[in-house]
């Protein structure tokens, strides 16, 4: 068993933050931190955009980006967490840029700030188009810096310890004690024994499987964390991005940043027609739910493939210095920006919703808390504004920081049981393991996609079932593997979004039921 202060599930911008923050602040406490594939693996390393920050911008206020939030966000926002968040920005970038983090400026010593769908103003600090490929080489740096701080890669927690492992006699109230984790080389399963738990563990767009995500986006920490009986909501809230580079295969699709339509692109039908003016005034600069809501009408109309995105009106050598690795993907698809359009369409990139916490990151459960994407704290409402997300993860990670700091921790007195795998034997059919990921992620997208049905939402009730099922007995019958915990966990997950998206009687954001009240498709129209 490994006894530890701190363990961190997760080496996003989230968790390496906290474990800095952390292990700056008390040398003698160990940090552990656990995270599936390399330490720099996560959503965290692919965000392009930038983070959304007020800075030295006259034009700019805290107010317009709290206004901004709030619009985004459908009325659903928390407005006392946007204002937290939002004011704390630009002391969190410094902290980021004080760690190493480089952010384009202008000749004049200024950010080089851009603007992205929802914003009212220019303020999204970036590092070319690979901004949080930036940050997490700054993150992964420091982490190794510091002495105190382990990384075990390669491990991957499979289910928080709680006192539903524990044989006890008296009832108590529901703690984390840390987590089981499986050495993904070994396939061993070894017991972390942690005061505090910090569950960092990211997104859940593999759920879809056509996504912007990474394939290690399963949604494990909130799958563990309902399974542990922790409070999770607003699962309904999955934000699709509206453009992700048309593939015809369905997997982690290649996403064309927000910030090149600030940056003046247009999205057309294949006929030529620009038709975001139709569906809202801020056109391509509309909210992501909005965009992503009126190309899902656009298609459904055409029954096209995708829609395009036109960058052939702006200067290339100005495209290529703010994008190049966009530039660059798309010469690599035999697609010259500068004279062909852009084949693009909506894809899972991110989840509003999540485990709930309040403003310290507490969970519902004592000693577990959580930050970043798997957490749900009220920031985004129905739909988050675009760059909020590194945003939230930096204020949230120190605000756990800032709370613990304070407080006095101890391993609580029991004996924790190690992992039971009795009864169990090498799964030979993995195949099973890959059919019904196929099959989950084919649900997912065709019956609780952009536009659902209470009627799609049932059917998908019935056909998760036979997955969970299945899934359940592959589960207690075999030595735990990644993709099988993976797969498990998906479930989960799907099971959460399907049902709390039965339970939204109302549309918002990015929820939308052709069966609510509020239902006419028209009403995206002039938003
Ligand atoms: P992640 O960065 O996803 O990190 C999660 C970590 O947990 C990973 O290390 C993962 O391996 C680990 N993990 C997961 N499960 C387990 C397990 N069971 N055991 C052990 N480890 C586990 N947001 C913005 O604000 N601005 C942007 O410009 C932007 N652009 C984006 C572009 C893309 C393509 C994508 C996909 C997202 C973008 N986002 C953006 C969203 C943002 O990147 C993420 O929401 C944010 O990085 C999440 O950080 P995180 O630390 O919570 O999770
Ligand atoms: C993007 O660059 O379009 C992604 C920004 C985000 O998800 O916030």
């Amino acid at each position: 068993m490994i006894k530890t202060n701190y363990l961190v599930i997760g080496s996003g911008v989230a968790g390496l933050t906290f474990s800095i923050k952390i292990a700056e602040e008390f040398p003698d406490k160990i940090i552990t931190i656990v995270t599936k594939g390399n330490e720099d693996e996560s959503n965290t390393k692919y965000a392009q955009g930038g983070v959304a920050v007020v800075l030295d911008n006259k034009e700019d206020s805290f107010h317009k980006h709290i206004e901004d939030t709030l619009i985004a966000g459908d009325g659903l926002c928390d407005k006392a967490v946007v204002e937290l968040v939002i004011t704390e920005g630009p002391q969190r970038l410094h902290e980021l840029i004080h760690w190493g983090a480089n952010f384009d400026v202008k000749s004049n010593g200024n950010f080089d700030l851009g603007k992205e769908g929802g914003h009212s103003e220019y303020r999204v600090v970036h590092h070319k188009d690979i901004t949080g490929y930036e940050i997490e080489r700054a993150l992964v740096k420091r982490v190794n810096q510091l002495k105190n701080i382990t990384v075990l890669t390669h491990h991957f927690a499979v289910d928080l310890i709680t006192e539903h492992h524990l044989k006890l006699k008296k009832k108590r109230n529901l703690s984390c004690y840390g987590a089981y984790v499986l050495n993904q080389k070994t396939e061993e399963i070894i017991t972390i024994n942690a005061q505090n738990t910090i569950l960092a563990s990211g997104g859940i767009g593999s759920v879809y499987g056509h996504t912007t995500n990474p394939t290690i986006a399963t949604g494990d920490g909130i799958a563990m964390a309902y399974r542990a009986k922790a409070t999770i909501k607003d699962m309904e809230f999955v934000q699709f991005h509206p453009t992700a580079i048309y593939t015809s295969e369905y997997g982690s699709s290649f996403l064309i940043s927000e910030a090149v339509r600030g940056f003046g692109a247009y999205l057309r039908d294949k006929k030529g027609n620009r038709f975001m003016p139709n569906y809202d005034t801020r056109a391509e600069l509309a909210s992501r739910d909005i965009v992503s809501q009126s190309i899902d009408k656009e298609l459904k109309k055409s029954g096209d493939p995708h829609v395009y995105l036109d960058c052939t009106h702006l200067n290339t050598e100005d495209f290529i210095k703010h994008f190049p690795t966009i530039y660059q993907k798309c010469k690599s698809l035999q697609i010259d920006i500068a004279k062909d359009w852009i084949p693009v369409v909506p894809a899972s990139h991110y989840l509003c919703g999540g485990i709930i916490v309040d403003e310290n990151g507490s969970t519902s459960i004592s000693n577990l808390f959580s930050c970043g994407e798997t957490s749900r704290t009220g920031l985004h409402g129905a739909n988050r504004l675009a760059s909020n997300s590194l945003l939230e993860a930096l204020v949230y990670a120190h605000n756990i920081f800032r709370f613990l700091s304070t407080q006095t921790a101890q391993f609580l007195p029991v004996e924790i049981p190690a992992w039971n795998d009795e009864g169990t034997k090498i799964n030979q059919e993995h195949i099973l393991i890959k059919h019904n990921l196929k099959e989950l992620q084919s649900l997912m997208r065709n019956y609780v996609g952009i536009v659902r049905s209470n009627n799609r939402l049932r059917k998908a009730i019935t056909k998760l079932h036979v997955i969970h099922k299945e899934v359940e007995e592959l589960y207690k019958t075999s030595k735990k593997n990644t993709s099988l915990c993976e797969l498990r966990n998906m479930v989960n997950v799907a099971h959460l979004i399907i049902h709390q998206s039965l339970e939204r009687k109302e549309n918002k954001g990015g929820y939308f039921n052709i069966d609510n009240v509020n239902h006419d498709l028209n009403c995206l129209t002039k938003r």
